[in-house]
């Protein structure tokens, strides 16, 4: 190598903030194979807000003038506001958004930006950034999910009265409440809540900021102020934990992945129910779309979408997950792999959940049909073999039974309600009465009043106390915000 090119190539190396120790460029390939600006810059704000948090306290302890100070906390939120804008140029030689903010900051406040950097590394910086930003994320979470609880709730009020068949094996079971069905999910999007809500407490427990680049510092840091300021309960408690871990991570794409697969399974029914085989619901011309080639077409591509894009949430879980497994302690540049499944399940399940809420809002219900799928009397033979226990019959003797008298009625074409009592005892002696005194599609519904069944009052109940519960809950969150 000449002296010259030496010469340049010290140059251009020493433009990176780890420059000192290198003679020679870095490779124009690896440049753009290790930059993470295109995607991490989603971290800008948590950045700005973390490095005023640090220089307020290096401030305080004495490792930064006043003057220098207030000139970092005016650069700081001149380069948020321009990373957050879009105008700053993106360079990949410098990497990442933790570099963007710095070099920017040289830029407008001069030396003071390289005083800012004492007693940190990019490695706890980044670790702290992704709390915050996950921070925000589920909170954000909890309030799509709640928000579609909330339309399901509303729609569910409106067909406490709407009756169809519930399923198992997709084969017509026993007739439910439409009501009851749609509780059934906001009871499920309810526990997804919770479990973004229990993370959030994890998520605020512990501030990696001060762990420095794994073994903290040499520097007379106050991390209980950084920690606190930036709504922390206290700093971490090993300094090789704070950089080296990233299951609070996996735990929020988990949780994403969980209410993506329940989302998955809501979506699933809205595709078959809008089917002509169904015909239960119409979707809205606003949350359908069409077919280039065949003008009859009003296909279900929103839910359609909905159930695969489930299928990226899982993934990304997948993803990390490998990326984890086996990775020695401590920060090691694979971790700057989570951050695209993390911002990628984030959006894909705010933007599943805001078009699940429209997309269920605007649903048309075909109440006739329902109700016509559930008035297969068939539905009612559990309920017949149960009059039969309720008379003393052991359940698998009444089952027996009953299942003789559905065959019947299979094979002479006879619906199981015309059955009088007469042709009823002559498959069991103890019926009680005909089949049409016994058994009605209503007092299939009523007569299940257990807790978590499907008699009106429950269900009626069920609504009201969904309804506390998710006021609740958002006023829980709310105040969260606030605090
Ligand atoms: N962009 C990096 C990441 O996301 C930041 C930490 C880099 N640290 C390092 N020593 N190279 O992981």
């Amino acid at each position: 190598m000449s002296d010259e090119s030496h010469r340049v190539g010290s140059r251009t190396a020493s433009r990176k903030p780890w420059g000192g120790r290198f003679r020679s460029d870095t490779d124009a390939a690896v440049e753009r194979f290790t930059a993470s600006i295109h995607f991490d810059r989603a971290l800008a704000r948590y950045d700005v807000r973390l490095s005023a948090a640090h220089a307020r306290m290096l401030c305080e302890q004495k490792l930064l003038s006043p003057e220098d100070l207030e000139a970092l906390l005016q650069g700081l939120e001149r380069v948020g506001e321009e990373i957050e804008g879009g105008v700053l140029p993106l360079d990949p030689a410098l990497e990442d958004v933790h570099m963007h903010v710095e070099a920017r900051l040289r830029e407008l406040v001069g030396e003071a930006a390289g005083r800012l950097h004492a007693g940190r590394s990019r490695n706890d910086q980044v670790a702290t950034d992704l709390l915050l930003y996950l921070q925000d994320s589920v909170s954000a979470a909890q309030h799509g999910l709640h928000g579609l609880r909330e339309v399901l709730l509303a729609r569910a009020r409106e067909h406490l009265d709407t009756v169809l068949p519930g399923y198992t094996h997709l084969q017509r079971a026993q007739p439910v409440r439409l009501a009851h069905h749609w509780l059934a999910f906001v009871e499920m999007f309810g526990r997804d809540a919770a479990r973004f809500r229990d993370l959030s407490e994890r998520l605020r427990a512990a501030a990696p900021l001060g762990s420095g680049a794994l073994a903290g510092s040499t520097l007379p840091l106050d991390r209980q102020q950084t920690a606190e300021a930036l709504g922390f309960v206290a700093p971490s408690a090993n300094s090789m934990d704070a950089v080296a871990s990233r299951d609070l991570a996996l735990e929020f794409l988990s949780d994403c992945a969980i209410a993506g697969v329940h989302l998955s399974r809501l979506a699933e029914e809205l595709v078959l129910w809008s089917s002509a085989e169904f015909g239960f619901v119409e979707l809205a011309d606003a949350y359908a779309t069409g077919s280039s080639l065949m003008p009859q077409k009003k296909n279900p591509d929103v839910p359609e979408l909905v159930r695969g894009k489930s299928g990226r949430s899982i993934g990304n879980l997948v993803t990390l997950l490998t990326v984890l497994k086996g990775l020695p302690l401590t920060y090691n540049r694979d971790l700057q792999e989570d951050k695209e499944p993390v911002f990628d399940s984030a959006a894909t399940l705010r933007d599943s959940l805001e078009v699940m809420a429209g997309a269920l809002a605007t649903l048309r219900v075909d109440v006739p049909r329902m109700r016509e799928a559930a008035g297969d009397s068939l539905l009612l033979a559990t309920d017949l073999a149960e009059l039969l226990v309720v008379e003393g019959v052991p359940f698998r003797e009444a089952h027996e039974a009953v299942g003789q008298v559905v065959a019947h009625c299979l094979e002479a074409g006879r619906d199981l309600l015309e059955l009088s009592h007469d042709e009823l005892r002559a498959f069991h002696a103890a019926f009680p009465a005909g089949a049409g005194e016994l058994l009605s599609l209503e007092r299939a519904l009523e007569a299940r009043k257990l807790p978590g069944g499907t008699a009106r009052t429950r269900v009626a109940a069920a609504l009201d106390t969904a309804e506390q519960e998710i006021a609740a809950a958002l006023a829980t969150l709310d105040a969260g915000a606030t605090r």
